[in-house]
């Protein structure tokens, strides 16, 4: 079984530990695990459940057991036994139930990660915790004028999240568009990375790598590697990519295609923008046209930079520059081939964005996102770091922020450590309106908003429809367990 722990606080292993974990991140495909995987196959996507009358009823049986992964068997976490769990369709204005059964030996519980719907009682509540053997029933209702695009479902019990996550338990939702996008065809992307060992389990974490946040040494789309995708010249794909790594950035290129953006989490842009990579932090979604030219294209992902870690370990370290995946990873092939297609019809023109910029502002905060040496934590002793915002580490029993239901806030999101870190917020998109003290200048929607490195971002956030408790936290998941994470609620 993999080691599931929960703490406030990672014990650092010692300077020389850097190595190890900088050296554990370059790992592709499993090399060096001694996990034979094989790559290639033809893309597989996560069963389609839709649904009709305006409503869907799903079970969701969370267990550890084999799973197909990387192209061999593997044991793993999962939803009903695939990897990723099956894929829901939903509309606005949809009802729908989720029978979650814990199977695990540890607790869980169910998020809906990006959806607009209430945090109370048993929608989308990341307080209810669902104990091994048991069930909960779980019902969402959406508003009718729910926006379209790429959402995903996750655990979301404090303190087991990242193992949880890391381990398989991650499936898409996709809100559909109306009326729709004229496509040749639609691809789910769920991106997720694993460590296996020889035997095909999960890899055991250091403390080392849960403090940087974990990256797995291989890098699946679909549980697959490197599968294969095939189109012919000139059509037009809708591929839905969710960023469901632990920890991992990705930067995606597609050289040689046509790459539109049509926005990113629930935020749509007004007309598609033109675009040669796309960077999704944690958590992120990306809902992205493809249209394709002859020849073989691979999507692949750049290293990103997301901090150093060098002057909290004392700086004698070789530096600790941290980057997600140093040497990239290939995710995918395209080959396009055959008889050029017939074009489709234009893109329609998407509803004009929200703009809170010239919104009066009911109250203005600033959360501060550190990574501290104990003196903030509770009394803990040197060696130790704690992961806070605004000076504390999560609290369940601690309501930190309240809000007026209705209200329109401004939030500073600054952070002082020398790390990057992806904030998400649940149930309400932030709009971007400043990043490094830049403003934006066209509407950006997003429900998670990568603050760099000792920088910040400004955002903007209309407190509508729902009342009750919630959370905003880091999307690193292992510092969101490790305390990042703060309780939020409207009335
Ligand atoms: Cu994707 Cu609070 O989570
Ligand atoms: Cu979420
Ligand atoms: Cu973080």
């Amino acid at each position: 079984m993999q080691p599931l722990t929960r703490r406030s606080a990672l014990m650092l292993g010692g300077a020389g530990a850097v190595a190890t974990v900088t050296g554990a991140a370059g790992l592709l495909w499993g090399a060096g695990t001694g996990f034979k995987s094989a790559g290639g196959k033809d893309l597989r996507e996560p069963q389609a459940l839709h649904s009709a009358d305006g409503r869907l009823q799903v079970k969701l049986s969370a267990a550890l057991g084999q799973v197909r992964m990387a192209g061999r068997d593997a044991t793993a976490l999962s939803y009903n036994g695939s990897l990723p769990g099956p894929t829901l369709f939903l509309e606005p204005g949809d009802r729908v139930k989720v029978t979650l059964e814990n199977r695990l030996s540890d607790p869980t519980n169910l998020h809906v990660h990006g959806l607009h719907v209430s945090p109370q009682g048993n929608s989308d509540n990341v307080l209810v915790s669902v104990e091994p053997g048991e069930s909960f029933d779980y019902e969402y209702r959406l508003p009718v004028n729910h926006p379209p695009g790429v959402y995903w479902y996750h655990p979301h019990h404090h303190g087991t999240v990242a193992d949880q996550i890391f381990g398989g338990l991650y499936g898409a939702i996709i809100i559909q568009d109306s009326p729709p996008v004229p496509v040749t065809r639609e691809r789910v992307l769920v991106i997720s990375d694993i460590s296996l060992t020889g035997d095909g389990s999960i890899a055991a974490v250091s403390a080392m790598e849960k403090m940087m946040g974990r990256e797995g040494g291989m890098v699946l789309v679909n549980g697959q590697l490197n599968p294969a995708l095939a189109a012919r010249p000139g059509e037009r794909e809708r591929w839905r990519i969710i960023n469901a790594c632990t920890s991992r950035y990705l930067k995606l290129r597609l050289d040689g295609q046509n790459l539109q953006l049509l926005g990113l989490d629930s935020g749509r842009y007004q007309s598609p923008r033109d675009v040669e990579e796309v960077l999704l932090a944690p958590g992120n979604r990306a809902d992205l046209l493809v249209t394709t030219a002859k020849g073989t294209a691979v999507l692949r992902t750049m290293p990103v930079y997301r901090g150093s870690m060098g002057s909290m370990l004392g700086g004698n370290n070789g530096g600790g520059q941290f980057r997600s995946g140093p040497y990239g990873a290939v995710l995918a092939t395209l080959s396009v081939t055959g008889a050029p297609a017939a074009g489709l019809g234009p893109v329609p023109a998407q509803p004009t964005p929200r703009d809170l910029r010239a919104t009066p502002v009911t109250a203005r905060r600033e959360l501060v996102f550190a990574m501290g040496t104990g003196m903030n934590s509770g009394g803990m002793g040197s060696g130790m770091l704690s992961f806070t915002i605004n000076g504390r580490p999560f609290d369940p029993a601690r309501v930190d922020t309240t809000v007026p239901a209705g209200a329109v806030e401004e939030w500073t999101l600054r952070n002082t450590s020398p790390m990057d870190h992806p904030v998400h917020l649940h149930v309400w998109p932030m709009q971007i309106i400043e990043q490094a003290g830049q403003p934006v200048d066209s509407p950006m929607w997003q429900d998670v908003v990568n603050v760099p490195a000792r920088s910040s971002v400004r955002v903007r956030i209309s407190f509508d429809d729902f009342t009750g408790k919630t959370v905003y936290h880091c999307h690193i998941l292992d510092h969101e367990d490790s305390g990042m994470m703060g309780l939020i609620e409207a009335r």
